[in-house]
């Protein structure tokens, strides 16, 4: 039986446990640690799972039990420090989104776990979503045409971040899938928001991104809705997506509706815009936990050297979309124009949909992987169970 990978978490306060409960259940993953400052919560973990040990001390955490991974999952502003010294202390490096708190904090990760043969993985969790991965599968196969636009709503009432505001914590979902789907990086972005509750943080949001080929997208975040909504439509020339992720079972629905100008005519007269009005269908998705599909990925990752799905480059672009948010922000909603991908192609992942196995045949040539854990024989692992 192959060696299980040894992991710590640190930050226990909303999402850290649900990490915790996922790399728990995987059985090629041990849990060895949970980290928080509040002993509170820790208290409160330790009654969950008593056999996991728990600390306040990250540097022992780092130091002291032998890891292989850590997983941070603490407010954004310490994501940076924490990383560093995880991937210093050679341990594989799972952070949550976003990367970090700018794009120097991003790169500066990259080129450490780089250097050291480390996975840096983020946490765009919607990228390891079968609903997200169905949406890929029809648009990859040319089902709705050319995109035209996508429009984006996350709103609710809270949770109220102190240290950032609604963009940087909302809009990562939204946008790790709006760039899987325009499989490019856009050409400019502008953000216009207000903050009401607490001065300097906005609550509200729209941020509107240009793409190539005049495809656009706009991102409306909110913590001041009455509704939680998690709604995308996606506008192809063909056919258009609504995905309603709060909806219990049709997720995806696809309509056959687009309109059309006439190529040619002579007078306004005979113009006639032509609408078509066809049927709805929803596909069938197995219903599967996008955050355990993401949690065994960061572990196969680890043990077979592969890069995930959302590296750290891929954190590093949607850090780099907030940054000129916010800076478009500062600057009245002006647009901010920025370059192409950090690494200057465009990645597997967005260009034939998101892997769903690591076989043995799809792994990268062996001076390009990471550190292996295992020398075990490389069977085909299936990352979401079908
Ligand atoms: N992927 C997702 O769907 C998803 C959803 C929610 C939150 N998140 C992300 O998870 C992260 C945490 O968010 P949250 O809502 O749980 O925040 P939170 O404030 O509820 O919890 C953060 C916890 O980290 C602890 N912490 C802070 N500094 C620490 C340190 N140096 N060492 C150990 N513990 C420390 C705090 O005590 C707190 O308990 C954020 O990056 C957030 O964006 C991701």
């Amino acid at each position: 039986m192959s060696k299980k990978i040894k992991v710590g978490v640190a930050g226990c306060g909303y999402w850290g446990p649900n990490l915790i409960r996922n790399f728990r259940s995987l059985s090629d993953c041990s849990l060895k640690m949970m980290c928080d400052l509040s002993t509170a919560r820790l208290k409160h973990l330790k009654s969950l799972y008593p056999e996991v040990e728990a600390a306040t001390d990250y540097k022992h955490m780092l130091n002291g039990i032998n890891l292989d991974a850590v997983v941070i999952a603490t407010n954004v502003k310490t994501h940076f420090p924490l990383a560093k010294a995880a991937l210093l202390a050679g341990k594989h490096t799972f952070i949550e989104k976003p990367m970090a708190a700018s794009v120097e904090h991003c790169e500066e990760l990259v080129a450490i776990a780089k250097k050291n043969g480390l996975v840096l993985m983020t946490g765009h969790t919607f990228l390891y979503s079968p609903v997200v991965r169905k949406i890929k599968e029809i648009i990859d196969k040319g089902d709705i045409g050319e995109i035209r636009y996508i429009s984006a709503r996350r709103l609710n009432l809270g949770l109220f971040q102190k240290d950032i505001n609604v963009a940087w914590d909302l809009a990562p979902h939204d946008l790790s899938i709006i760039l899987s789907i325009m499989n490019e990086m856009p050409e400019t972005v502008n953000c216009r928001g207000s903050a009401h509750i607490t001065p300097g943080i906005e609550d509200v949001t729209t941020m509107c991104l240009g793409f190539s080929r005049q495809r656009s997208a706009t991102i409306q975040s909110s913590w001041l809705d009455p509704r939680k909504v998690r709604e995308m439509t996606i506008v192809g020339s063909k056919r258009m997506i609504v995905y309603d992720d709060l909806a219990p079972l049709e997720k995806i629905r696809v309509f056959d509706m687009r309109v059309e100008r006439p190529p040619h005519y002579d007078t306004f007269g005979e113009f006639q815009y032509a609408y078509h009005y066809g049927d709805m269908y929803a596909p069938y998705i197995k219903q599967e936990e996008p955050l355990k599909t993401e949690c065994q990925h960061f572990i196969d990752c680890i043990k077979y050297g592969a890069t995930p799905v959302s590296c750290g480059t891929r954190g590093t672009e949607l850090v780099s979309i907030l940054e000129a948010s916010s800076e478009s922000l500062r600057k009245g909603g002006a647009p901010i124009h920025f370059g192409k991908s950090q690494d200057g192609h465009v990645p597997a992942a967005m260009t034939s949909g998101i892997p769903i196995k690591i076989t043995t045949a799809s792994l990268p040539a062996r001076g390009t992987r990471t550190k292996r854990v295992s020398a075990a024989s490389r069977p085909t692992i299936v990352l979401n169970g079908h």
